[in-house]
């Protein structure tokens, strides 16, 4: 008998079970009223007096182990069971994915580029770091030419030669060095200029640079691009050229949109004239065709330069330039387009 109940209680030991009808199995088999246990019991009034400490202490410790196992076994189904639970009704539809927004900048430079795009102008780009050579010296500035102090250039660490580009004009020597005429691309992208932050300015900020070489390209079709693209952009076709300078056109101006005087904010951003000037423009100066081997006495062509982000203050009605880069979720949440 003493043997029989070890055999039982590495049976019990061993046991695992897969279900709970497993489990009640198990325990009525063992802790059942007619069970193994209550059969040892019976069987044990019937044996020697002498037997009875040992064979009573074998029968009890078969009783715990097999009350201890279904004790534990239940405790082990039900957390798997709450386990498997916490995934709910895995048919149920999915919480929805919260839509990201484009940045007031990219939504711009986007239309920027569609509607350049629609008369016939691709896209490049060029590098954030630049040389000396492509952000001022090709284009008509060379060293100790004053107006290289119109723009406060960051330079990379002691090395004059290299710095962050001040405008996207450098991307026009860029793509001049690279590409015969004729060439019409508009080159956005991120330029640097070591000025103190402010609601209006600040030291890195985004520009769209539009060039066009052709064999006779004039300042009329200057003209009428820029007004194409203040119609498209804006809604407004009156734009007038105001002269001006820049070292890489010649003849230069400056070129203002009417914005109109209806509204408060129309007097404040125009400062009561009407007015509003959106970039720079020219007829690219000879020398800078010949820094980039095109020949001036074949092509002629046209350049302008405008900012995205104070375009996008303009569009969008923002305040302060610096809320472009302050990654304030509230803010850029209320941005949503299709471009
Ligand atoms: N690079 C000028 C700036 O950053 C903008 C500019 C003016 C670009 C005239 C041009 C241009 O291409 O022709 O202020």
């Amino acid at each position: 008998m003493i043997d029989k109940i070890k055999e039982y209680i590495a049976e019990v030991d061993a046991f695992k079970a897969k279900s709970k009808e497993e489990i009640e199995a198990f325990r009525i088999k063992f802790s059942g009223r007619k069970g193994i246990i209550n059969d040892f019991f019976t069987e044990f009034r019937t044996v020697a007096n002498e037997q009875k400490k040992e064979l009573g202490q074998a029968i009890n410790t078969l009783k715990i182990a097999a009350e201890e196992k279904v004790q534990l076994l239940k405790e082990e189904f039900e957390a798997n069971v709450e386990e498997k639970g916490s995934y709910g009704d895995l048919t149920r539809p999915a919480a929805p994915i919260a839509l990201g927004s484009r940045h007031p900048i990219s939504l711009v430079k986007n239309q920027i580029i569609d509607i350049f795009s629609r008369i016939g102008f691709n896209v490049s780009e060029g590098p954030e770091i630049e040389d000396d050579w492509h952000n001022f010296t090709a284009l008509n500035l060379p060293e100790y030419h004053p107006a290289r102090d119109m723009q406060d250039t960051f330079f990379i660490q002691t090395d004059p030669d290299i710095l962050l580009r001040t405008h996207t004009s450098s991307v026009q020597v860029r793509y001049m060095e690279n590409n015969q005429p004729p060439i019409r691309t508009i080159s956005p992208g991120r330029v640097y200029r070591n000025e103190a932050i402010s609601a209006r300015s600040h030291c890195f900020f985004h520009q769209v640079e539009g060039l066009y070489i052709d064999k006779d390209v004039s300042f009329s079709d200057l003209k009428q691009t820029l007004q194409y693209f203040t119609t498209a952009l804006f809604g407004k076709s009156e734009i007038r050229l105001r002269p001006s300078y820049f070292p890489f056109t010649e003849p230069s101006a400056e070129v203002d949109v009417y914005w109109g005087l209806e509204t408060e904010t129309d007097y404040k951003m125009t400062k009561g004239t009407g007015w509003l000037e959106i970039m720079g423009c020219g007829m690219v100066d000879p020398n800078v065709l010949k820094n980039c081997n095109i020949d001036p006495e074949v092509y002629s062509g046209f350049a302008f330069g405008m900012g995205i982000d104070r375009i996008a203050l303009l569009v969008y009605g923002i305040s302060d330039i610096r809320m472009l880069s302050e990654n304030d979720i509230r803010f850029l949440e209320q941005f949503k387009s299709a471009l």
